[in-house]
C-alpha cells in the first residue's frame, strides 16, 4: 500500500481523537498542554504551536493513519512533536515511515541541519524507534522523565527519506 504525508485535514482530528483512550497516553503523545478528555473539535487549537506545521500520514484511501508536527526552535534546528500512529497500524513499520517522511519534510521546509524531539523515558516503543533512526539522547537537556534527543546531517541515515 502507498502512504502519503500530506497536510492535516480537519476530519483527521476526529480520527486522531479516537486513538487517545486515557490521560497517560494523551500526555505521552502530546505533553502536558493537552488535557484529557478533549473533544476532537478542540484538537487543532490544543495542538497549535506558533509557526508549527501539522502533517498526516494517509493510506491509499486517504484515511489518516498517522500524525506529526514540526516547528523551528532556533535557527538551523527543527523540532518534531506529537508523533502518533493509529493503534491498528502500529508494529509494522508505519511509525518509522512517518518519521522518515516527516523529517524529510521538516528539513525541506526549514532547511534545518539539526532535528530534535522530546520523549518520555518510559515510552519504550518511541525511544527505540528514535534511537534506531539515529537520534541520540542529550542528557544535559533531559530530565528524570523527559529526554531531549537530537540528530544532525552528520548522523548517517537520519535525514534520508528512503
Ligand atoms: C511510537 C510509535 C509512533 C511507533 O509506531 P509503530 O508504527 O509502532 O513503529 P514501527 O512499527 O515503525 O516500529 C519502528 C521501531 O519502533 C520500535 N518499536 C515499535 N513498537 C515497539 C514496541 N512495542 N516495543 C519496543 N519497541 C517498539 C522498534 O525499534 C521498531 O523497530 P523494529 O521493527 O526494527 O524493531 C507508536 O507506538 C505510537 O503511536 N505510540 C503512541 C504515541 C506516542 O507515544 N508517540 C511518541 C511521542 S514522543
Amino acid at each position: 500500500m502507498d502512504f502519503e504525508l500530506r497536510a492535516t485535514e480537519p476530519s483527521d482530528y476526529d480520527t486522531i481523537a479516537t486513538w487517545i483512550q486515557d490521560a497517560v497516553s494523551c500526555s505521552r503523545w502530546a505533553g502536558p498542554l493537552v488535557p484529557f478528555p478533549f473533544s476532537a473539535r478542540e484538537l487543532p487549537e490544543l495542538l497549535s504551536v506558533k509557526g508549527g506545521s501539522s502533517y498526516s500520514l494517509a493510506a491509499g484511501n486517504n484515511r489518516c493513519i498517522g500524525f506529526g508536527q514540526f516547528w523551528v526552535v532556533r535557527q538551523g534546528s527543527v523540532h518534531l512533536g506529537r508523533i502518533i500512529i493509529s493503534p491498528e497500524a502500529r508494529g509494522v513499520g508505519t511509525g518509522r515511515l512517518l518519521c522518515k517522511k516527516l523529517i524529510a519534510k521538516a528539513i525541506q521546509e526549514t532547511d534545518a541541519a539539526r532535528v530534535t524531539l522530546r520523549v518520555y523515558r518510559d515510552n519504550a516503543p518511541a525511544l527505540s524507534l528514535y534511537s534506531s533512526l539515529g537520534f541520540a539522547i542529550i542528557e544535559s537537556e533531559s530530565t528524570d522523565k523527559l529526554l531531549l534527543m537530537s540528530a544532525s546531517n552528520a548522523e548517517q541515515g537520519v535525514m534520508s527519506a528512503d
